[in-house]
């Protein structure tokens, strides 16, 4: 059992619905604050010098200078694993080149499916080792990461287990994806119902054995797969029981309202989604998980929040850190853009990349900072939490703490 303090603000996300708008004055804030963690979990919260007083045989990990502290964040949607790069995908779409021409011309989700197949082991687990310290440098203490750049039972498997191998190496907490219908992949001879088939024959009774994953998602878009066969394949991998989440409506409305039908865990994306579907959505508890970073990486709209919030929804922010479509990986910066445009109070966009997305994972033991709850929270050197926001990413996180262990 260890106290650690004092801060000059804790903000705890405590007592804040799951769904709906929030205002910052529901925001709890203890001001010089400490937290006592008892087997990686909080055991109490509260005024650094009573807890002190109360606990006076206990070990202190004292806190030099001001600085404020948040649940860790939670980003519970990325594709960090990867071979290559598509900086040229990025500068032909700015010099005006569209989504065909540049899936035409060698780029696109196949391009790096192709270096991603061709990388070696040791490579793919390098990188994405060092994606997840950048993140866990955000003061992100839960990464989501899907598959998806494989698209074969053997490349699909070596991603998922890539994955797994870095857990063995990160204190951050991992949650792996199997994204294996992210598209049908070009040298696959069948239709795209098979190939759905063969993932739900192949593939998932594999990454269910090798325990690889507790997740299915699926990319539904005119230019990935349908809404009837995608709907036919959520609700099998559902039987197979696994949860499911899905990339709905990015470009084409309609596909949010398959997710909510089918129970998915949250429905990514949303720019594209209609008024009537954000309110079928706010009626769900799927969640609703904004994208800033595809929005900036595309020259896209933004998610619908504002509209999802204020209808009820349980709203998410994720970086979709991918090498297509986004490819800056900077959730705070992310979520700090879409905030300044979406009109997000400080409390929304806090609640969307802690307990909110953690609620899209399924995790209920992260994402607020209150008694039982693990401690993972991330601290930055401030004397006023509005001012992480406020720089939009540009203020380092100080340190971070996953099961009440300082890792950065
Ligand atoms: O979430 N939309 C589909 N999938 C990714 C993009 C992946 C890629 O372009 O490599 C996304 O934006
Ligand atoms: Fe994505």
């Amino acid at each position: 059992m260890k106290l650690i303090g004092p801060f000059k603000q804790i903000v705890t996300l405590a007592d804040l619905p799951l769904r709906g708008k929030l205002s910052d004055e529901q925001l709890q804030v203890i001001t010089d604050g400490g937290i006592v963690v008892n087997d990686g979990k909080i055991q109490n919260i509260g005024n650094f010098e009573v807890l002190k007083s109360e606990n006076q045989n206990i070990e202190t990990e004292t806190i030099e200078g001001e600085q404020i502290v948040f649940p860790g964040f939670v980003d519970a949607h990325t594709h960090i694993c990867f071979g290559g790069n598509r900086a040229n995908d990025f500068a032909m779409r700015n010099a005006g080149k569209t989504y065909l021409e540049i899936a035409e011309s060698g780029g696109g989700i196949w391009s790096s499916v192709q270096h991603t197949r061709n990388a070696s082991e040791e490579e793919l687990l390098r990188t994405l080792l060092e994606r997840i310290g950048f993140l866990v440098s955000l003061g992100i203490t839960t990464i989501e990461i899907k598959s998806g750049y494989g698209l074969d039972v053997e490349n699909e498997l070596k991603m998922l287990r890539i994955i797994k191998k870095a857990q063995e190496q990160t204190k951050a907490k991992l949650v792996p994806t199997c994204l294996s219908a992210h598209l049908k992949p070009r040298d696959f001879e069948g239709s795209n119902t098979e190939y759905l088939n063969y993932i739900l024959t192949e593939i998932l009774p594999k990454v269910k054995e090798e325990g690889l994953a507790r997740r299915v998602d699926i990319f539904i878009e005119k230019s990935a797969f349908q809404p009837e066969e995608s709907k036919d394949f959520l609700l099998k991998t559902k039987d197979l029981g696994f949860d499911i989440t899905v990339h709905a409506d990015q470009f084409t409305p309609g596909s949010s309202r398959i997710a909510v039908e089918v129970g998915a865990k949250s429905a990514d994306h949303l720019e594209a989604t209609i008024d009537e579907d954000i309110e079928f959505l706010a009626q769900s508890d799927t969640v609703a998980t904004a994208l800033p970073g595809a929005s900036l990486g595309l020259g896209e709209k933004f998610t619908p929040a504002r509209k999802l919030l204020d209808a009820g929804a349980i709203v998410a922010i994720a970086s979709d850190w991918n090498p297509g479509s986004a490819p800056m990986g900077n959730l705070i910066t992310q979520a700090s853009i879409l905030a300044t445009f979406e009109k997000l109070t400080t409390a929304e966009v806090l609640a969307g990349m802690t307990f909110r997305a953690a609620y899209a994972l399924g995790l209920e033991d992260i994402g607020k900072l209150e008694t039982g709850k693990k401690a993972d929270f991330v601290t930055f050197k401030t004397d006023n939490f509005q001012n992480v926001l406020y720089n939009q990413g540009s203020l380092n996180a100080e340190h971070v703490y996953i099961d009440g262990t300082q890792i950065h």
